[in-house]
């Protein structure tokens, strides 16, 4: 089980902010940030679905998404948004920033079939997240990976988009919980990243592996 290493990280997180607005459009990544920050912190959902260019790097795309929220006229702040991944090494790091386009497309049948014969399963999942603490600042980026493999079959019922096919140690992502998953995910990790950055406590960490 996941234990909270430390109340101090919350109080911090919440001494420099009040609020944090979290705008995406997607209820799965609402619902993993807000089992990760289980009511410790404020963070309200921003229902809102942006123009996702197909720019070369999933940093590119946060940055320009973030960019993007930041100019309009009724922004709320300070927010984050995040872009996440998949890169399978066989494939030259493809789906990568077109994941969300190519999962529409494909799915996770289509993914198996590209890798039908392929021996070198390994693939990393990546999330960056952009957070802007005021609509003037340029967004800074904190970055979140984790190495797995890609399976032969869908395996698991939880999670969503690409879990079924990304093995973290021997299980699935969907054969996980959302806590479990959180743990070791490239959003967990990214998330991690920011609240460092947010408390200003490097080595300040979210959970203690038992
Ligand atoms: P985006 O960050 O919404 O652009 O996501 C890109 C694609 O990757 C979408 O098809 C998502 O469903 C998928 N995706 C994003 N995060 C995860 C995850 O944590 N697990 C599995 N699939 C994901």
């Amino acid at each position: 089980m996941a234990k909270v290493k430390s109340a101090i990280c919350w109080r911090h997180v919440l001494n420099r902010y009040a609020m944090l607005y979290f705008i995406t459009s997607n209820p799965n990544k609402v619902k993993e940030i807000k089992e990760l920050i289980a009511g410790r912190i404020a963070i309200q959902h921003i229902n809102y679905e942006y123009p996702e260019l197909q720019l070369d790097t999933i940093e590119e795309v946060a940055m320009a998404s973030a960019n993007y929220i930041r100019r309009m006229k009724e922004v709320k702040t300070p927010f984050f948004i995040e872009d996440s991944g998949l890169l399978i090494h066989a494939l030259n790091d493809f789906p990568g920033p077109f994941s969300a386009f190519v999962f529409r497309k494909i799915g996770n049948e289509g993914i198996l079939r590209l890798m039908d014969g392929k021996t070198d399963r390994r693939a990393v999942f990546k999330t960056v997240i952009a957070f802007c603490q005021t609509a003037d600042d340029e967004p800074r980026l904190f970055t979140g990976t984790v190495e797995g493999r890609i399976t032969d079959n869908e395996r698991g019922a939880g999670g969503f988009g690409y879990d079924p096919i990304f093995e973290y140690e021997g299980r699935t992502f969907a054969e996980m919980s959302t806590v479990e998953k959180n743990r070791v995910s490239h959003r967990g990790r990214a998330f991690m990243e920011f609240l460092r950055h947010c408390t200003g406590k490097v080595g300040c960490a979210l959970y203690n592996k038992k």
